[in-house]
């Protein structure tokens, strides 16, 4: 009998998709080159409360594309390999402590107890860890747009430049709520005003502070402290500093991102939905590029881990989420929700949801399957309408197509397994397995009472109730013998619809289509007759 051993059996060696560029664990599009300079540290702001997504949920743990916000920006600012990753935290600091560690393991978390401003933040850095000598750079925990390879445009101009400070700008239609880039005579960055405290003049401007910059971290350190609070809202202002460095006679410049919408803030839910939404776009866009059918991108979710191989069609209403990988010519959808899912080469899955699973090459599940944890399906098998699979693996070429469920059990190569078959795993206390061989028929309604054994070629009668092995090649049949009571219905249901039908039909004759004959010379169940769901 053979067996699955590993997932390399089910897949086939070297089947396994991979992201178009292995390097970059974003996705494809992203140029994920390590460039010198490399910063010291990334600080990430995260004390906030976010009040305005009304949750008790961290604001930056809110999760769009199978990762928090925090996530995504910690993602990105890994690509710049820094020396040491910050997180600032306040509220509900314990969730998002461990959310840091989760995606920068090394990450040091600072304790923010009041928010008194991005510069308090930035200070309570520099007092918790010392003076930070290279390149700092600064963004937001609520920033999930914000792309690697712009901080490493950033962190490059700052360098190239020599810089104190190098502020991401961008240039927006409606500058309304953000701090604004004010330059000198010779347009260079000079200061950056806050709404709250600009002119009319200035807050005409159209070019905005994103919130994250690269700063000298020496300096930094020392302009922090001297960061006043003389502002409308009375904190300390991280955007002062440009003034503070500039006053000092240090050179201040900006980079200008390329896409404003990058440093979109998450705020509420509304802007939540719109930076998922996004970051979708941007990620099947890249599929797209990479080979990638979609036909309907609007009603597609990709998760930023999934990998998806070229010529793979993804119909729409489909969910990837999690380390789903989708092979070379694989068809997915419409409608199917995959978690942690491999599928391989040329695979279909259709209206099914699959977590966990493993689907072989050329393997067919659904419409309306379910994959539970542990289902390991193999070439060529077929898993079909209103079936279930936990923790079971089906042989290569095997089909498991109508109303059943397998759940811890092996199935062997080329069986099928009858409509309305049960794996009848659970006794109320513990779980136990089934093993099937290669080339069993199992008959249809059959109920496999584990622990139980079907040899190779075995059959088992439909409407079985197996509890006991059955060895290679026999029939198991287990099940009442059938008993007609001749003549009952007109005996107990006199005059009704089906005694006049059994009347007229026995008028008719015996033998005649309508009137079977009375089976008392049948024998013992006829294994040649046992009927199989195919
Ligand atoms: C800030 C900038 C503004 C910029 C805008 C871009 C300042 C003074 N202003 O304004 O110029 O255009 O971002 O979005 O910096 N945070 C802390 N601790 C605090 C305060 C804030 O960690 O004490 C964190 C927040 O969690 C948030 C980020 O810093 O992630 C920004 O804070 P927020 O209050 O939203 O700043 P804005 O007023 O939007
Ligand atoms: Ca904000």
């Amino acid at each position: 009998m053979n067996r699955f051993a590993a997932a390399s059996r089910i897949l086939g060696v070297g089947d396994t998709p991979k992201a178009p560029n292995r390097r970059c664990r974003r996705y494809p599009e992203e140029t994920c080159r390590v460039s010198k300079p490399r910063p010291v540290a990334v600080i990430v702001l995260a004390a906030g409360e976010g009040t305005r997504m009304k949750s008790r949920i961290p604001k930056v743990l809110h999760t769009l594309c199978g990762r928090s916000m925090l996530g995504h920006v910690l993602a990105a600012a890994g690509e710049l390999d820094p020396q040491r990753v910050v997180v600032v935290t306040g509220h509900g600091r314990d969730e998002v402590s461990a959310e840091a560690v989760r995606y920068s393991p090394g990450a040091s978390v600072v304790m923010q107890d009041r928010l008194a401003g991005t510069g308090h933040a930035v200070r309570m850095v520099t007092e918790a860890l010392g003076v930070m000598q290279g390149t700092v750079v600064v963004a937001y925990g609520d920033m999930p747009l914000l792309r690697a390879q712009t901080l490493h445009a950033l962190v490059r101009a700052h360098a190239a430049a020599g810089n104190a400070v190098t502020v991401l700008t961008a240039r927006v239609g409606d500058p309304s709520g953000y701090g604004r880039i004010i330059r000198d005579e010779r347009g260079a960055l000079a200061e950056i005003v806050e709404e709250a405290d600009a002119t009319p003049e200035q807050r005409a401007i159209d070019e905005i502070n994103s919130g994250c910059y690269a700063f000298d971290g020496a300096l930094l350190a020392d302009a922090v402290k001297r960061v006043a609070t003389g502002n409308a809202q009375g904190q300390e202002y991280l955007t002062d500093v440009v003034a503070i460095m500039r006053g000092d006679g240090h050179p201040a410049g900006t980079v200008l991102a390329a896409d404003p919408a990058e440093i979109q803030g998450v705020n509420d839910r509304v802007q939540l939905a719109q930076v998922r939404r996004a970051l979708n776009s941007r990620l099947l866009d890249a599929w797209m590029r990479a080979g990638v059918t979609i036909t309907d991108p609007a009603a597609t979710w990709i998760d930023v881990d999934v990998t998806v191989a070229q010529d793979a069609e993804i119909l729409p209403g489909t969910h990837l989420q999690g380390r789903t990988a989708i092979g070379p010519g694989a068809r997915i959808g419409p409608d199917c929700l995959l978690r942690d899912t491999v599928v391989a080469q040329d695979a279909t899955v259709l209206f099914s949801v699959c977590e966990s699973a493993e689907i072989g090459i050329g393997a067919d599940v659904g419409p309306f399957a379910r994959l539970r944890p542990g289902a390991r399906i193999g070439p060529g098998a077929h898993i079909g309408s209103y079936v279930e699979l936990k923790n079971a693996t089906v042989g290569e070429g095997s089909k498991v197509p109508h109303l059943t469920y397998v759940g811890d059990a092996d199935i062997g190569e080329h069986s099928n397994i009858g409509a309305a078959t049960v794996f009848v795993n659970y006794d109320g206390e513990a779980k136990h397995h089934t093993t099937v061989g290669d080339h069993v028929r199992i008959g249809s309604d059959t109920m496999l009472v584990a622990p139980v054994q079907v040899g190779d070629g075995a059959y088992t009668a439909a409407g079985s109730v197996i509890t006991e092995d059955v060895p290679s090649g026999a029939l198991g049949v287990a099940r009442s013998r059938q008993h007609n009571s001749e003549g009952w219905v007109e005996r107990r249901h006199p005059g009704s619809p089906s005694a006049a039908a059994a009347r007229a039909s026995r008028a008719a004759g015996p033998g005649s289509a309508a009137s079977p004959a009375p089976n008392q010379d049948k024998p013992v169940p006829d294994q040649d007759k046992e009927a199989h769901g195919q």
